[in-house]
């Protein structure tokens, strides 16, 4: 799924890496788009995504994701975290001041935050792992009640 704007730009990069029978695109807002059937996904993958809206707007995105799965499917959310006092790491930081920068309502959030959404959106047995790299990403993954 990807903003009509940006969807020629994400079916290049896919047939560049040979994957096209592996994908089917949907254009739209991810706020408002047709997702089809709703139950009907195992997995929901929201990679890089929540940083660029405010908290009310997350919580609305983790209920649709959360309507669009079947009951025991998983949400696994992808973002640059802080800590839970906000103050790193560094690049984390650095990386919420560019959103403050460039988008009117994106902000880094803590995993408290997450941990709230996912609950109240449907979600059970929350938990997150950090992933490898020099960038404070981390996976946070949660199973649809
Ligand atoms: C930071 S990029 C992450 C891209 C990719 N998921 C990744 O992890 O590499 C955020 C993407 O979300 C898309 N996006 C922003 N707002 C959106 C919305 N309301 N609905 C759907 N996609 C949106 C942008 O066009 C952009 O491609």
């Amino acid at each position: 799924m990807e903003l009509p704007g940006v969807i020629a730009s994400t079916r290049a990069a896919v047939r560049r890496a040979g994957l096209d029978d592996q994908y089917e695109f949907v254009e739209g807002n991810a706020f408002d788009v047709d997702w089809g059937e709703p139950a009907s996904y195992d997995l929901a993958l929201v990679a890089n995504l929540c940083h660029l809206f405010d908290g009310e707007a997350n919580l609305r995105l983790v209920r649709r994701v959360a309507e669009a799965l079947r009951p025991g499917g998983r949400v696994a959310i992808v973002d640059i975290l802080p800590t839970e006092r906000g103050d790193g790491p560094r690049p984390a930081v650095l990386y919420a001041l560019g959103l403050v920068l460039r988008t009117g309502s994106g902000r880094i959030y803590p995993y408290s935050t997450f941990r709230h959404w996912l609950g109240e959106g449907g979600f059970e047995d929350t938990r997150r792992h950090n992933l490898p790299g020099p960038y404070p990403f981390t996976l946070i993954t949660g199973r649809r009640r």
